[in-house]
């Protein structure tokens, strides 16, 4: 299950964030499983990338959750940090040892009627390290595409040329997570370090909203001065 195109799920890929992310996996060849709440929901959204692509045949296809998740050694929750917990539930039966999460929620104050330019404390220290508490035994949990805006992503003609911080613990799952994202033309995976990381990596992204809300833009991160450097494949 460990190559390239085995199919990938994702846990609200009918909102802005996942159906970008399906728009530009599905491009890339990957086979994409689309999850929601409602089978119908996530048909249409499945359908959009589709007609996006130009394309009946683009290897997209609709499910709700507990089915898109099963089998893909790779799945990405992209849900609003307020229901992170009830969809992790959703998914606890679901789940099985193996398999990676891929976290992209962010906890916004906004969760809590507060401002999208702060964020709100989560006991286990991030939003991830929920996550990773929450998930099905021996699955585990990565952090990624925090600060990647929706808006650039599902624009297929945007030159991205940013990067995406990758948090985790076992640099194997990592290294897979970085291979997937890297297939999205001008997306450069970094290592965030470990998973307690993604406590500061969910914080930049509130940083970035109030730039993006003050120069009017969708601007991600860039690091300058990094060497190439190769993930450490899956042994
Ligand atoms: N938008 C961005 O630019 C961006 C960038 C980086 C990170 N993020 C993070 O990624 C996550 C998703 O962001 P988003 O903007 O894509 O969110 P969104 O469009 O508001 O919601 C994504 C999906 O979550 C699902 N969902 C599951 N349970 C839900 C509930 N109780 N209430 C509402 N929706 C629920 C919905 O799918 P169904 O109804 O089909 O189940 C919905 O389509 C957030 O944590 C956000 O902080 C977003």
């Amino acid at each position: 299950m460990s190559d390239q195109t085995s199919p990938v799920a994702i846990v609200g890929g009918t909102g802005a964030l996942g159906s970008a992310l399906a728009l530009q996996l599905a491009k890339a060849g990957v086979n994409v499983r689309i999850g929601s709440r409602k089978l119908e929901s996530a048909e249409e959204a499945a359908g959009r990338v589709q007609s996006r692509l130009d394309d009946a045949n683009a290897p997209v296809s609709g499910h709700v959750n507990e089915d898109a998740v099963s089998g893909c050694e790779v799945v990405f929750l992209t849900v609003p940090f307020r229901a992170q917990s009830e969809n992790l539930t959703n998914l606890k039966n679901a789940m099985t040892e193996g398999q990676i999460l891929v976290d992209a929620t962010v906890p916004l104050a906004a969760a809590v009627s507060g401002k999208a330019t702060r964020t709100i404390g989560v006991w286990q220290g991030s939003a991830a390290q929920q996550a990773q508490e929450m998930a099905a035994d021996g699955v585990t949990v990565v952090s990624a595409l925090h600060t990647v805006s929706a808006v650039t992503l599902g624009d297929l003609e945007n030159v991205h040329e940013e990067d995406v911080l990758v948090c985790g613990n076992k640099k194997a799952a990592k290294a897979r997570v970085a291979g997937l994202i890297e297939l999205i033309p001008g997306l450069r995976a970094v290592d965030g370090g470990p998973l307690e990381a993604a406590r500061i990596a969910e914080q930049i992204t509130a940083l970035l909203i109030g730039v993006n809300i003050r120069y009017k833009t969708h601007a991600g991160i860039q690091f300058t001065q990094l060497p190439d450097r190769e993930w450490q494949t899956p042994s």
